[in-house]
């Protein structure tokens, strides 16, 4: 029988999809309300101790859009507005009411390392299942020196976890950011520090815009801005990115996330790397009541595939991804066109003839190949408006 079920460092989730530490985890009815609606475990908006200053911007956030449709998130926002007592009680009132979900608690504090062990100390002694580290929210927190700061840093980051190692009683992962040069470093530097697992990524500091009239960027607080942190479905690639390197060079379980959607981009994470997924922006944009879908479309794959479980399908693609000195370029793809599709509106042309290459014509009321003129390059197919052009 095919299961959702997975296992990590003795956590058992009843499916890989959990919600990411971020606005529908900032409440615990919102974590109540999603664990009801079949969501696996939750990692709390991050928590501080309780004398970091914590006052937000209005507005925080910013919105790239295709259409009507949301493509990513920009957001200033700072970290969780509950008390360390208040996540305490909520920690405890979940567990009594939804005993098999996977309890989080994502947390941040100064680079003092009695700062981190008393927060580390105290959560220890609450029915979580594991932490979370925050080295990685870009705006705010690494004008305080913590957040993306931390998260930058391979030694900072190497000493702020074994800090937590020393202390902790549950599982540590740590959640790094992609605004770095080079992830693997920082991944392998938290992993000799000790920690058991890798949450990636973070979102990607971006800046939204400009209003052209009054020249002040977005997102606007009173006429002004700061670098914020992108998400949603625009940052999957970077996410996936993130997350093929990191399994590349490690073998700790990783937590994936960044602009997953639906239940195919979450099958795409597990096939490079990841063992449980994490939402954020899908579930601000269209409710928690995704998880049915990803859930009921995630087991069907698996079915299809024959596969027993997620950890079957866990680092199929990783073997597929290498240097480009070692791809096989003996063999060239060429477009194929659907007559029947095409309308000759011409577009594949142009960019053919502008990118690079003359290799597309009409001829005879037909678009044409010249393949001794194509260089397989595909541009082709992806801006046909028809989707009449295939690469064979
Ligand atoms: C409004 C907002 C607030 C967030 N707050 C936190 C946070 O407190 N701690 C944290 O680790 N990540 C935070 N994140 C990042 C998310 O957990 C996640 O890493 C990121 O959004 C990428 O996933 P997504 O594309 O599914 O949103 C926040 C994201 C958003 C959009």
């Amino acid at each position: 029988m095919t299961t959702l079920k997975t296992k990590i460092l003795d956590i058992d989730f009843e499916n890989p999809f959990i919600l990411a530490s971020a606005p529908p985890t900032a409440k615990i009815a919102s974590i109540d309300k999603a664990f009801s609606l079949g969501w696996g475990g939750a990692v709390f908006k991050t928590i501080t101790p309780d004398n970091l200053e914590m006052i937000e911007a209005s507005q925080r956030y910013a919105v790239w859009k295709s259409g009507n449709k949301v493509c990513g998130f920009e957001n200033i926002e700072l970290l969780s507005h509950l008390t360390v007592q208040e996540w305490l009680d909520g920690i405890k009132f979940l567990r009594q009411k939804h005993p098999t979900k996977v309890q989080i608690a994502s947390i941040m504090a100064p680079v003092i390392k009695e700062e981190w062990q008393k927060l580390v100390n105290t959560f220890n002694e609450s029915e979580i299942d594991a932490f979370e580290l925050n080295f990685s929210c870009p705006h705010g927190m690494p004008e305080k020196g913590i957040g993306m700061a931390i998260g930058t840093h391979p030694e900072i980051s190497a000493m702020i976890t074994n800090w937590v190692i020393e202390v902790a009683k549950k599982p540590v992962f740590v959640k790094l950011s992609p605004n770095v040069s080079n992830i693997v470093e920082i991944a392998k530097s938290v992993e000799s520090a000790g920690a058991n697992g890798i949450a990636a990524i973070n979102t990607v500091q971006s800046l939204m815009g400009v209003d052209l009239d009054t020249f002040e960027p977005l997102p606007n607080v009173n006429g002004k801005t700061t670098f914020g942190g992108y998400s949603g479905i625009a940052v999957k690639p970077i996410g996936l990115r993130c997350v093929a390197q990191i399994r590349q060079n490690s073998d700790l379980p990783i937590l994936g996330m960044g602009g997953i959607s639906n239940w195919q981009d979450a099958a795409e994470y597990i096939a490079l790397g990841a063992d449980v997924i994490q939402v954020c922006t899908e579930v601000m944009v269209n409710g928690y009541s995704i998880i049915t879908a990803m859930k009921k479309g995630l087991l069907n794959y698996l079915e299809e595939k024959g596969f027993n479980s997620p950890s079957d399908l866990k680092n199929r693609a990783i073997k597929n991804i290498s240097a480009h000195k070692t791809l096989d370029k003996q063999r060239q793809s060429y477009p194929q066109i659907d007559e029947a599709l095409c309308v000759k509106c011409g577009k594949c042309i142009m960019i053919c003839n502008e990118s690079e290459n003359s290799a597309l014509s009409i001829f005879d009321d037909k678009v044409v190949v010249d393949k001794n003129s194509c260089l397989g390059c595909s541009l082709c197919s992806h801006v046909c408006p028809k989707a009449a052009i295939k690469m064979k």
